[in-house]
């Protein structure tokens, strides 16, 4: 099987799961609150109808490494989505990055307004863990509690929503400590780097990996986490917003610290390619069995959107 396929089933799997959850009935029950449409239609538009689902195919590709079948890590990845989904509705929020362009459609503030993008990002984030909590996620409590501590701690003041924070201070604030390659390795290692950790850490939670295996998928996640933010800033600094379904150009624009902009262009892509072979180093007890997350690092560094 091909990269892309094994990307198109996670993803198939993962949106099959992710319709079923945003249903709704699923959410609201039998007799909905009739204004309960609008906030559910802007959870939708957030979360269906484009994204890579890269997130997910990790999720699904380290739980394989264990045994575990797709079918059994979607619900975990789509929870996973939820969250990234959410953050993403608040990052392109007009007081954070300000952006009306998001996988080629209108962001979520744009097509409803900013107080219903608040609101559906908050019920995302919510949902996600509401997902972890159900015994169809795992059948034993213990792994699920794992999995919510770990998608919280990913998520939150310690992981993603920090290293948001950090960002953000450096853009409205002018922080003059942006200006290391050391601080924006941290910051984009929380930013963006704690959920690809917890997407390879999930896998080894649901298939019940030695400590030993849990710190390669760790290891591997955070070399993806890095090599996935240099490519976005790459792609900010070289791609095209037709291709790449956001808005380019705006980091130069806003004179934010990238390691892009701190190194340069040749400079940040040879990061880029030391980063994806630490990423495989990482992987070397797997052997063979972990080719498609070998692939998927491949396909991060090389994305065009
Ligand atoms: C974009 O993530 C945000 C960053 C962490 C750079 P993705 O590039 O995975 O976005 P989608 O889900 O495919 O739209
Ligand atoms: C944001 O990084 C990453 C998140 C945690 C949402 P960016 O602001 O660079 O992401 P894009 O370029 O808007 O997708
Ligand atoms: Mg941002
Ligand atoms: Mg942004
Ligand atoms: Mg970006």
């Amino acid at each position: 099987m091909t990269f892309a396929q094994s990307l198109a089933d996670a993803a198939r799997l993962t949106e099959a799961a992710l319709a079923r959850i945003l249903s709704e009935k699923s959410l609201t029950g039998e007799a909905p609150e009739p204004q309960a449409g609008r906030l559910i239609a802007a959870m939708r538009h957030a979360v269906l109808g484009g994204g890579k689902r890269v997130r997910p195919l990790l999720v699904i590709e380290s739980a394989t490494l264990f045994g575990v079948p797709a079918e059994r890590s979607a619900a975990t990845a789509a929870a996973l989505e939820l969250v990234h989904c959410y953050s993403l509705a608040h990052d392109d929020l007009p007081a954070m990055d300000n952006d009306s362009l998001r996988r080629g459609q209108p962001t979520v503030w744009t097509a409803y307004d900013e107080w219903t993008a608040i609101l559906a990002g908050d019920g995302l984030l919510t949902l996600a863990f509401d997902v972890l909590a159900r015994p169809e996620t795992h059948a034993d409590a213990e792994i699920r509690v794992a999995l919510v501590a770990a998608l919280a701690r990913a998520s939150g003041a310690a992981g993603m929503v920090g290293g948001q924070a950090l960002d953000l201070m450096a853009d409205k604030l002018g922080d003059p400590a942006v200006a290391s390659v050391d601080h924006i390795r941290r910051l984009q290692a929380m930013k963006t780097g704690a959920l690809l950790v917890f997407a390879c850490e999930a896998g080894g939670i649901l298939g019940a990996a030695s400590t030993i295996e849990r710190k390669a998928l760790a290891d591997f996640g955070a070399a993806l986490g890095l090599a996935f933010q240099i490519a976005d800033d790459l792609l900010d600094a070289e791609g095209d917003a037709a291709t790449v379904g956001k808005a380019v150009a705006k980091d130069a624009a806003a004179n934010k610290a990238t390691l892009v902009s701190l190194l340069g262009l040749s400079a940040a892509k040879a990061m880029l390619a030391e980063t994806e072979a630490k990423a495989n180093h990482a992987l070397a007890i797997f052997g063979a069995k972990a080719d498609v997350l070998r692939a998927a690092a491949r396909f991060v560094v090389n994305r065009r959107s």
